[in-house]
């Protein structure tokens, strides 16, 4: 059974991205187990909580990257960089033992903007080198994203196409980073 986790950097009930990585999800081969991480109670981090061992959600955090056979990051923009709350998450994750040094790990993401989070991702890409994944080569990235739900539904029919020659791509290039 291979395990792909997605994380989120949006904490919006009804995040575009969120969506994204669920619509993703859909076209993995029936092997895989994917599941989306609910980050909404990881708190802020804070040198002080760990004094007394990680919160349940840095936990619940750490064991299900640890988990994973990799890692699919979903991001937004957010004022040309990844949100607070990505970088949070990996901050938390990064704590000794780093269940995401060498982790193999893909990036998608979209926004309103026009850039579809190209900015957000090279930044995103940068903090994940520095983790030593393996990143999927090139960029999945989707603009002017209000065109294309309906509330939290994906409508777009080009982006369900895109994402389903994603999860092709991570498959194929997870069997040779395991190779
Ligand atoms: C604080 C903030 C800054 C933003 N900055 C950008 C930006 O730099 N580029 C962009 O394309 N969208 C930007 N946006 C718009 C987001 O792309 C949009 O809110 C998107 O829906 C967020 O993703 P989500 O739907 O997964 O929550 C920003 C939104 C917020 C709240």
């Amino acid at each position: 059974m291979t395990r792909i986790l997605g994380i989120c950097g949006s904490l919006r009930a009804d995040s575009y991205n969120r969506q994204l990585l669920a619509v993703l999800g859909e076209y993995f081969p029936e092997e895989v187990s994917f599941s989306i991480f609910d980050a909404v109670d990881v708190p802020v981090f804070n040198a002080d909580l760990e004094t007394d061992g990680d919160p349940a959600a840095v936990t619940a955090l750490k064991d299900a990257i640890a988990a994973a056979d990799l890692v699919v990051f979903g991001t937004p923009e957010y004022n040309g960089s990844i949100p607070g709350s990505m970088k949070n998450l990996i901050d938390w994750a990064s704590r000794a033992p780093n269940p995401l040094h060498g982790k193999p790990a893909a990036i998608i993401g979209g926004s309103t903007g026009r850039f579809g989070t190209a900015h957000a991702q090279l930044m995103l890409r940068h903090i994940l080198v520095y983790m030593h994944c393996p990143l999927l080569p090139g960029m999945v990235a989707f603009a002017h994203l209000r065109d294309s739900f309906d509330g939290s539904t994906l409508t777009d029919d080009a982006i369900r196409g895109r994402l389903e020659k994603t999860a092709g791509a991570i498959m194929d290039w997870l069997a040779k980073v395991e190779a």
